[in-house]
């Protein structure tokens, strides 16, 4: 985590990305729109948010605060500033709106969604919960504000685990992802309903895929993202959320380690552990890469795009969120 900056050089600026780009390079297609956001920040008196996922001129240059969901959210509910921008996807600047009613989030492209969120309606949960009486209801963060409100409590793939186990029932409807509620069942012995909604980064890599890296890159630490598939994750080494990649990371320094995640990722930690080899096969996610220093900028400008939730909704789904939050 960083404070706001406060008029730093250019050669400091470029500092954190030196190693993933040309000074030259960075000075043309960066250092003027970083420039200006940070100089529009104090302006404003706004926050950045980054997600791991965000790229690295993003991620290093201009942010406030970086995490995965769950510590984005957690960080959101001690925010001072007016003005909060999500450099993510609109789930998530929809958890912050929800903690933060009274401020304004934008977010610099309205358009940022997830497939994940988008694969479930409020009406489907209501038809599960018909289902399945009594049964009670985690979701995924990477849901709707309106999915949200007709939830028990939410989850994030960082905490999934202890959210499920928190309940102490033999079993739970856990949606909107498939494989993460799948890879939970595995792990907890909880039965699981699920639905049939998949990230469209993580469903595409395959077990045989990862046993070909493995055999191509020889001693090498694979760590998976639980929204993969459970044949995946029973390839890897270590799954976890993004900042539990980043923790075992820290801690074990291998030397040549694969990430099955989105590409920013590898970038992003690569600037932090230089001496680590980062194999990449990765997939990009293209709500993730909607936002840009450009429409970063430009919603500092304009105060646009704001999240707003409908009123009926608030007060349902912050009750799941903070039901989350509250879990340690
Ligand atoms: P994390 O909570 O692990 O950062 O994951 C969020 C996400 O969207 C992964 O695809
Ligand atoms: Fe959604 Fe997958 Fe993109 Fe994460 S990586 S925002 S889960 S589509």
């Amino acid at each position: 985590m960083q404070g706001i900056a406060t008029s730093p050089s250019r050669a400091a600026l470029y500092g954190p990305v030196a190693s993933l780009m040309a000074r030259q390079d960075w000075e043309r297609l960066f250092a003027d729109d970083i420039e200006a956001i940070l100089e529009l920040k104090r302006k404003h008196n706004a926050v950045i948010l980054a997600h791991n996922y965000q790229t690295p001129e993003i991620f290093h240059c201009v942010s406030d605060i970086r995490g995965d969901s769950l510590a984005l959210a957690r960080e959101a509910q001690n925010l001072e500033q007016d003005v909060i921008i999500m450099a993510g996807v609109h789930f998530m600047a929809e958890t912050v709106k929800l903690l933060n009613p009274t401020k304004t989030v934008l977010i610099p492209d309205a358009l940022a969604g997830c497939s994940l969120a988008e694969g479930i309606t409020a009406e489907n949960v209501r038809t599960l919960r018909e289902r399945h009486p009594g049964v009670p209801v985690v979701t995924y963060v990477n849901s709707s504000a309106a999915v949200k409100a007709e939830t028990d409590v939410c989850c994030t793939s960082g905490n999934a685990r202890r959210v499920v186990e928190s309940l102490g029932v033999p079993e739970v409807i856990m949606i909107p992802d498939e494989f993460l509620a799948r890879n939970i069942e595995r792990e907890t012995g909880i039965k699981m309903h699920t639905w049939s909604a998949r990230c469209e980064v993580h469903e595409r890599f395959t077990p045989q895929e990862i046993r070909q890296y493995r055999r191509m890159h020889g001693p090498l630490h694979i760590i998976a993202h639980p929204e993969c598939s459970p044949d995946v994750v029973a390839e890897a080494d270590h799954a976890g959320s993004t900042a539990s990649m980043m923790d075992y990371i820290a801690e074990h320094k291998p030397e040549k380690v694969m990430l099955i995640t989105e590409c920013s990722m590898s970038d992003n930690l690569a600037v932090m552990h230089p001496q680590v080899d980062f194999i990449r096969p990765c997939n990009l996610c293209p709500h993730m890469k909607r936002i840009t220093l450009k429409n970063i900028r430009q919603a500092l400008e304009t105060m646009s795009t704001e999240v707003t939730i409908p009123a009926d909704l608030q007060e349902p789904a912050r009750r799941s969120v903070e039901q989350m939050l509250a879990i340690k």
